[in-house]
């Protein structure tokens, strides 16, 4: 098997799903891979911002079968690279027409797809992630809850639900994606800092609660992404 591509959803806006694209790639250089980003958020690419002077990195638009052309040929061009993929909200339109290009290229792409789905508390995340299980059934899926959003117990509605049990069954986990402090997530995000980048330059009370978060998102990610 050649390396796997990891696409981080939710579909929903502000659920997370940049944050977990930083953590991830953060993750995976730590751990020697050169991962290659896709932004396709391209009207607002915020992790291709933090990001592109330190990874090789690509604006697609997942919004039209062009993009999800380009999207496998980055995938056969860059055999070395994890490739990691940051959506947009409302990609699941995208996702329903054309995620059948990239379905279909996977065996001979010799790549496996985990998608990381990115939820808050709500039920339509969850209506969300069935929609997209369906349009993409070769993709392993794991659902990540946003503590940002709340403590574990809160996710009630995904912790009781079918769709959880069905994630299971098909060998994804559910995960809890730790709560970064307000002044250090502003600081990352209103200076468009790489998580690295954050490291060298924060004052030390906001390094503090970087590493603190790091080493929680490091264990959620690990489950994921073995070293
Ligand atoms: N785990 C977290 N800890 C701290 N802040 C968070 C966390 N998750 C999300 N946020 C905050 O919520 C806001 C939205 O997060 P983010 O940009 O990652 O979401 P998104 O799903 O990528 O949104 P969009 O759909 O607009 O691209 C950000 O301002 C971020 O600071
Ligand atoms: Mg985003």
């Amino acid at each position: 098997m050649n390396k796997p591509i990891y696409v981080v959803g939710g579909s929903k806006g502000g659920v997370g799903k940049s944050l977990v694209t930083m953590a991830l790639i953060h993750r995976l250089t730590q751990i020697g891979e050169t991962p290659f980003l896709i932004d396709a958020d391209t009207s607002n690419p915020d992790v291709f911002k933090s990001y592109e002077t330190e990874v090789a990195s690509e604006l697609v638009n997942l919004d039209e079968a062009d993009g999800w052309i380009r999207f496998v040929n980055i995938c056969d061009e860059n055999r070395d690279s994890v490739v990691v993929v940051n959506t947009a909200a409302r990609n699941n339109v995208g996702v329903a027409s054309y995620g059948g290009t990239l379905s279909q290229s996977l065996e001979e792409l010799g790549r496996k797809l985990v998608t990381l789905w990115v939820i808050n508390r709500q039920r339509d995340s969850l209506e969300l992630l069935q929609d997209y299980i369906e349009a993409i059934p070769n993709s392993t899926v794991h659902v990540v809850k946003n503590g940002y959003f709340g403590a574990d117990a809160k996710f009630e509605l995904y912790n009781g639900s079918k769709v959880k049990k069905s994630v299971e069954t098909h060998g994804g986990k559910s995960l809890l994606f730790p709560d970064m402090a307000d002044r250090v997530s502003d600081d990352l995000y209103s200076n468009r800092l790489s998580i690295a980048k954050g490291w060298e330059t924060m004052p030390i009370g906001n390094r503090a609660e970087l590493r603190r978060w790091l080493v929680e998102a490091d264990k959620t990610l690990g489950a994921i992404v073995a070293a």
